[in-house]
């Protein structure tokens, strides 16, 4: 069986924990990221059809192996052991694969053995927070068992622990940060690849690390610059937290988040999608559109638009591109791609998101899963509304304020972003 993440709008007990972030700081920090390199093409983990079941009432967040992930290095408990996790903007648990695993992916690293660390704590299944979880459940040993599951089927059975979490930030000082709520996996299905030790969950639900920093940095907000996965130099994303982390300057833009009961998506409105010159309103039945539409994922790749919507960009996109589609190679399934060496010249896409026109340029929206061809990164899904995934997010610097609800987006050569 498998749980999504949505099914967990309700934690509101979470608070009750104590948190101990170990020092009040009035200003933030930054961390480097580490994106996987080119894509190794794998048709069953192209991120680019199908993956959205159709009774999901809002599409999740998928996991895919091998392209599209940007990961952060973090440590976990004392003395610090080293993991690397997928940074998610559309989940909020953050877990890591712990010793004694019965079940687990193949990882190349070591795991992450509680009993040798000395601040390891385990939460109790009488905890409020346990039974207020929907997936908690009381263990033999009375610990929280917990599971948490991805769009992509991805699982994760964790124990729900405590634990302290150290952060290496740009400029090589270690950020501390005691008492986090995490889990402690062992039980994970195989669809992650071995470089990957977990998820870094940074959605807007109060299990996220996100909403357990809070403002112990100067302030609820954070921001990322993702670089794109087709840049040949080797350089960090970045991202930054707390103070210091604001979008500001020439060029900044910003859209309302929109509270909805779900609380862990960053939830925008998009009002339209424009192809060149032309102009294609989301909800093509009516002027009407949802507010909040469209939610932020760094864990997914592909922008991912209600089928309707999607079919009027692929059209244009069709009528713009001067070449013929690829229509022979089964591997590509029916997404539209081209067959040619760099990419594509044009066109220029904007998505029009509430006050907020953002272009996308070509490294933004088309992406390459094999040599010497090119596809839109955008697919469909059954659902009402979609997720702007992280190649549409790269080369852009988002600031997520949370405490003022706006997302900002401010074009950036995310290579050159310190
Ligand atoms: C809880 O998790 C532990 C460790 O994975 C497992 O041995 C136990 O069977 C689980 N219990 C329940 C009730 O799921
Ligand atoms: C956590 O729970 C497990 C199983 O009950 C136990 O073996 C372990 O010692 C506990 N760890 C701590 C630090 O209490
Ligand atoms: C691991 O999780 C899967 C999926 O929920 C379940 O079918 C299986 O029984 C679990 N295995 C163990 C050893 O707990
Ligand atoms: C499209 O507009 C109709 C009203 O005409 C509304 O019921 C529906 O929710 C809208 N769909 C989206 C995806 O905004
Ligand atoms: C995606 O779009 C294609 C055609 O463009 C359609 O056949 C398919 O059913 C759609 N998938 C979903 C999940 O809506």
């Amino acid at each position: 069986m498998v749980y999504y993440p949505t099914s967990f709008g309700s934690i509101i007990y979470l608070m009750l924990l104590p948190l101990y972030i170990s020092a009040k700081n009035d200003v933030g920090f930054n961390v480097n990221l580490i994106r996987k390199n080119t894509p190794h093409y794998n048709h069953n983990v192209l991120p680019l059809s199908g993956l959205l079941s159709p009774k999901e009432k809002t599409p999740q967040s998928p996991t895919y192996a091998y392209l599209g992930h940007y990961l952060m290095e973090l440590s976990i408990g004392t003395p610090p052991f080293k993991i690397y996790g997928i940074v998610d903007t559309g989940s909020d648990l953050t877990w890591t694969q712990c010793v004694p695993c019965k079940n687990c992916y193949k990882q190349r690293n070591p795991m992450f053995d509680p009993r040798k660390s000395t601040s390891y704590r385990n939460i109790s299944c009488d905890s409020e927070l346990c039974h207020k979880l929907d997936t908690g459940v009381c263990s033999p040993e009375k610990r929280c068992n917990y599971t948490y599951g991805y769009a992509s089927a991805a699982i994760t059975q964790s124990v729900l622990a405590q634990e302290t979490i150290t952060l290496t930030s740009t400029t090589g000082e270690s950020v501390p940060l005691k008492g986090i709520v995490f889990g402690c996996g062992h039980n994970d299905t195989d669809s992650f690849n071995d470089h990957e030790m977990g998820i870094i969950g940074l959605g807007g639900g109060l299990v996220s690390l996100i909403s357990q920093i809070g403002s112990s940095f100067g302030g609820k907000r954070f921001s990322q610059c993702l670089v794109p996965f087709h840049t040949d130099v080797v350089v960090s994303s970045k991202m930054s937290f707390g103070r210091g982390s604001e979008v500001s300057g020439i060029g900044v833009i910003s859209t309302p988040l929109v509270a909805k009961e779900d609380k862990t998506p960053y939830f925008i409105t998009l009002l339209g999608i424009s192809v060149g010159n032309t102009y294609l309103h989301f909800n093509g039945s009516s002027e009407i559109v949802s507010k909040g539409n469209m939610f932020l994922d760094s864990g997914t790749p592909p922008t991912i638009l209600p089928t309707q919507s999607y079919e009027r960009v692929v059209d244009q996109v069709r009528k713009q591109v001067a070449m013929a589609p690829i229509i022979d190679d089964p591997d590509l399934g029916p997404q539209l791609c081209y067959r040619t060496k760099k990419n594509l010249p044009g066109p220029v896409l904007k998505a029009h998101f509430e006050g907020a026109d953002v272009t996308l340029n070509p490294i933004q929206t088309f992406i390459s899963p094999k040599k010497d061809v090119f596809c839109l990164g955008f697919t469909n899904t059954s659902a009402d509304g979609g997720i702007y995934g992280n190649f549409a997010q790269s080369n852009y610097l988002i600031g997520f304020d949370l405490d003022k609800q706006l997302v900002y987006f401010k074009p950036m050569d995310c290579t050159k972003y310190k």
